[in-house]
């Protein structure tokens, strides 16, 4: 159900679910995209002359208030962005909230604080989550769900309040849907997939399905070095999953079975140690030497990835190749991304997934306009690419 489906909503109190969880430097949020994704929505409910009230959570608080997961930064931003200004309540659901609500004009937008502020929002008990949920719901007339980000929560701002009042997807949530969906069914072909990343454990399962989906699945990151170890590499002191090994040569005899080809790195940047000015040089990736780490992909490496990309129909990217945020280890990424804005302008259609890999694209200077599609889900896109049903999805479909 889309907006549209909720009718006239002039004078209406429309709360709405945004995905606000950006990174902070201190108070001073240091990519504000997701918020600039949830313009569209927020702009059409308040001109369309509703009483918009946005709930939204900032990083894991412990269930209670906590100053330094509040959301003062964000409301100022998002007031700057919007051209009013955006009163914070100081509680989730208690007497600031519903006093900010009740004063809240036709067209204006308020933002509730931090709703991991309350431990129900999260709770496995359905019961807490729903007496939370009843609470946000007695704010509003209606409920829209744009925070694709979230999407793959069951927690009550996300899922339960759903079931409460008259509620549709927002344009953020749409739009995210059906770029995802252009490579999770039918996918044009070739279908290339980029995943980088710390950690293999947090991919098994996209990288599972990806096997009977995808041609061509191009490894980087720090989960690369389990892979490089499964195919009987030294990884020296580079991040490895031991326990993850023996999956992995499961996956890469699988990939074999099915024809999928899974490309690795030729070459590494290796450093002395984990920092911006390590002393590194670029070996082979079956030579990485004890007592140092790689870092990034070298660039050979990057050559390989951009060719394996160039004629590809469909791609979807989701993780760093190294460590971008050190300029000597973002030349990877770097090229992953030239390759992509290079495919696209030849006619692919292109999802960058994962905030890390979206704050890359634009930490390194890209035009977001090289690329199809930027997602704003990070856990949200995997769980998409993996081919789950997503909880804060489903409810809306019902
Ligand atoms: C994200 O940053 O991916 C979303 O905001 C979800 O956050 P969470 O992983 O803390 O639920």
């Amino acid at each position: 159900k889309t907006i549209d489906s909720l009718g006239d909503l002039r004078g209406k109190r429309v709360l709405v679910r945004s995905d606000f969880n950006v990174p902070l430097d201190g108070t001073t949020i240091t990519d504000d995209g997701r918020i600039r994704a949830a313009l569209p929505t927020l702009t059409r409910l308040a001109e369309a002359g509703a009483r918009v009230v946005v709930t939204a959570h900032l990083g894991r608080p412990k269930g209670s208030p906590d100053p330094q997961y509040s959301l003062a930064p964000v409301a100022a931003r998002l007031g700057e962005l919007l051209g009013q200004d955006v009163v914070l309540a100081d509680d989730v659901t208690g007497d600031s909230a519903r006093a900010v609500v009740a004063d809240l004009a036709d067209g204006r937008v308020a933002l509730l604080e931090n709703v991991r502020f309350d431990a129900r929002e999260t709770s496995k008990v359905d019961g807490e989550r729903k007496e939370l949920a009843r609470e946000l719901a007695d704010l509003a007339d209606a409920f829209v769900s744009d925070g694709f980000g979230v999407v793959h929560r069951k927690q009550a701002s996300v899922y339960d309040v759903a079931e409460l009042l008259p509620a549709a997807a927002g344009d953020l949530v749409l739009k995210e849907v059906e770029s995802l969906s252009r490579a999770t069914t039918d996918p044009e072909r070739p279908y290339a997939v980029v995943l980088g990343g710390s950690k293999v454990s947090d991919k098994l399962g996209v990288i599972a399905n990806l096997l009977t989906k995808a041609d061509r699945l191009l490894i980087g990151g720090g989960m690369v070095f389990t892979f490089l170890a499964a195919k009987g590499h030294s990884v020296g002191s580079s991040l490895l999953e031991a326990d993850q090994v023996e999956t992995v040569k499961g996956y890469l005899e699988q990939a074999e079975q099915n024809g999928v080809e899974i490309v690795l790195p030729t070459d590494i940047v290796a450093a002395d140690a984990f920092a911006a000015d390590a002393a590194h040089r670029t070996v082979p990736a079956d030579a990485i030497a004890d007592g140092t780490m790689g870092l990034d992909i070298g660039p050979e490496s990057g050559e390989l990835f951009a060719a394996k990309l160039a004629d590809a129909k469909t791609i979807a990217w989701n993780g760093p190749m190294g460590v971008f945020e050190f300029d000597a280890f973002a030349g990877g990424t770097r090229a992953v991304a030239q390759g992509i804005v290079d495919a696209t302008a030849a006619g692919a259609f292109s999802i960058v997934g994962g905030g890390d890999s979206a704050a890359a694209v634009r930490a390194l200077g890209f035009d977001e306009a090289g690329f199809s599609h930027i997602s704003t889900g990070g856990g949200a896109s995997l769980e998409l690419l993996e081919g789950k049903e997503l909880p804060g999805l489903a409810v809306l479909a019902d």
